[in-house]
């Protein structure tokens, strides 16, 4: 029996946790003591009382497995009493959001590079939720990367290679290792939040069919047990659901551009009623009806309006949240249900206290997210099953429930602009020359709107009063127009500049059009008071979605 190690080491740098988490290139990762500093930092960052018990799992990207070793032989050194761990080390970032909850677990941690590619030249992941399910909010990121900043030393308890069947059970040292089934759990939470009878009967008598999408990610297997085992929707429905390492090859991100076997497949003649995709660990959808795509944005917005249509939320939403840079549209609805909407900076962490304390049970981002009160994470499968059932429950195609939503609150037209490949110094140059400029920016048009304010988005949190700043240059316009701009956090290479566009629209001839080409002229001038092209010298944006 070996002995627990303490290994000698040195801190690395770069260890500063983005939106969601620590992401870098496997390579980076696969360097002597990376991924065992990290690890061993968010021990030392965690209080004795919490190193009860906790969850691991990942997305199956190519070192998922490895990790997976490594951080239980570093839990186990470290004397954590429980590590709950998916089978063959596989959980989805829902799921492991819903078994840190169910277990009353201390936390858990997920290894994902979410959307990126996977592969050994592709990108890893690894990021702490707390005790309830929630991504580490800034303050215990923050503690974690003091944590690597400072580390002299690691302990490792080296294990036989674990099989990691669902049912067995290791003890090693003080810890006992039990592996779970990646779908057990996270599917029975299904079936509470939803009307399952009524689902699979709707499917059976063929009134509502569904395409779905795991973009041979994480979701497969998810997939196939809640849609095609228990809701009885044809094997041929589902696609890509066998999970690879490299994701084969492809792009694990649910949107126009990646999805698009799901995207042609929703526009072609006699597509069925909903089309979706998920991303590659899990948390992330794309929604489609036939012929049409639903923003993330509208998807959001959507389901608030239909929300009792959704066993879950048949009580009442209490309140909703987006953040910030997502569309309006669930402003309005809220203003509707007579609840609060919150305005939370980009990063699913940042909707951690507001669900924790009940004030809002909806929560989405333009970037593909949405989820309710049930975990603390965003549900790429939970969102299916909400559209499954407001289809279900209202009769309607998702084009007219759209029309709908459109004529009764207006539209916003809504598309993100990224440039990618930029320079990090010249992309923050863009952000600062905006804020720099403010004041003869005021009052510059854009067609028929002026604008009316320039800022940089700070938010405090209602709950716990805590501060972020520098959340995002805002243009907002007379008329309600917004442009925003923000650099992403969550790339492992160059710096990415988003632009987000959005247009209220209320005039019934405009509301159909499409949103790229309609955003086209704020686009531009988007691109140009910012100086983009002079500062960074991108001529156009990478990515329109
Ligand atoms: C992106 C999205 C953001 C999301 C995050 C994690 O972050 O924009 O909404 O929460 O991925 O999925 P970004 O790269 O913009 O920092
Ligand atoms: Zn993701």
């Amino acid at each position: 029996m070996d002995t627990i190690r303490t290994v000698s080491t040195q801190p690395f740098k770069d260890q500063k946790p983005g939106t969601s988490g620590l992401r870098k290139k496997v390579r980076v990762f696969q360097q002597p003591h990376y991924l065992e500093n990290f690890v061993q930092a968010i021990v030392n960052a965690l209080p004795e009382q919490q190193r009860r018990r906790l969850v691991l799992g990942g997305d199956g990207r190519f070192y998922n497995r490895e990790a997976i070793q490594t951080i239980l032989e570093i839990l186990v050194a470290n004397g954590v009493g429980e590590v709950l761990v998916g089978e063959e080390g596989i959980l989805s970032t829902p799921a492991v959001s819903n078994l840190i909850r169910q277990y009353q677990a201390d936390g858990g941690i997920v290894l994902s590079a979410s959307h990126n590619p996977g592969g050994p030249d592709e990108d890893f992941g690894i990021k702490f939720n707390n005790a309830s399910g929630s991504p580490a909010p800034e303050s215990l990121t923050e503690r974690m990367y003091q944590e690597t900043l400072s580390i002299n030393q690691y302990k490792r308890l080296p294990l036989p290679p674990l099989e990691l069947k669902a049912g067995r059970e290791y003890r090693h040292g003080n810890t006992l290792i039990r592996v779970l089934d990646s779908v057990d759990d996270y599917a029975a939470l299904m079936t509470r939040l939803f009307d399952f009878d009524r689902l699979q009967r709707a499917i059976r008598q063929g009134k509502v069919s569904l395409t779905f999408d795991a973009m041979h990610a994480v979701t497969g297997p998810y997939a196939r047990r809640i849609f095609h085992d228990m809701l009885e929707l044809p094997a041929h429905l589902l696609r890509n659901v066998q999970p690879l390492p490299d994701f084969g090859a492809g792009h694990p991100d649910p949107n126009r551009v990646h999805a698009h076997e799901l995207w042609d497949a929703m526009m072609a003649d006699g597509a069925p009623d909903l089309g979706a995709a998920s991303d590659g660990d899990g948390d992330r959808n794309m929604i489609m009806g036939r012929n049409i795509f639903v923003s993330p944005s509208d998807s959001l917005a959507l389901i608030a309006e239909h929300h009792r249509c959704i066993p879950q939320f048949r009580s009442g939403l209490a309140g909703v949240a987006r953040s910030m840079p997502t569309s309006t549209a669930i402003d309005r609805v809220a203003k509707h249900l007579k609840v609060p909407c919150y305005e939370t900076p980009t990063g699913w962490k940042f909707f951690g206290n507001l669900l924790d304390a009940g004030k809002v049970r909806l929560c989405g981002e333009e970037s593909f997210g949405t989820s309710g009160d049930h975990v603390r994470e965003k549900d790429g499968v939970w969102a299916v099953l909400c559209w499954l059932s407001i289809l279900v429950d209202t009769g309607l195609p998702v084009d007219e429930l759209l029309l709908r939503h459109w004529h009764a609150f207006g539209r916003s037209h809504y598309c993100r602009h990224d440039y990618e490949g930029l320079d990090a110094a010249a992309a923050d140059a863009v952000l600062q020359g905006l804020l720099a400029q403010a004041g003869s920016l005021r009052g510059t048009s854009c067609d028929s709107a002026s604008i009316a304010t320039v800022d940089s988005f700070t938010y405090e949190d209602p709950v716990d009063g805590s501060v972020s700043r520098n959340q995002g240059v805002r243009l907002l316009f007379d008329n309600g127009s917004r442009i925003i701009y923000r650099l992403s956090g969550t790339g492992t290479g160059s710096a990415t500049l988003r632009v987000y566009l959005e247009q209220l629209e209320q005039r019934r001839d405009k509301l159909a059009l499409d949103s790229i080409e309609h955003n086209r002229r704020l686009g531009q001038f988007a691109h140009q008071v910012s100086r983009i092209q002079a500062l960074t010298g991108a001529a156009e944006p990478s990515v329109i979605t």
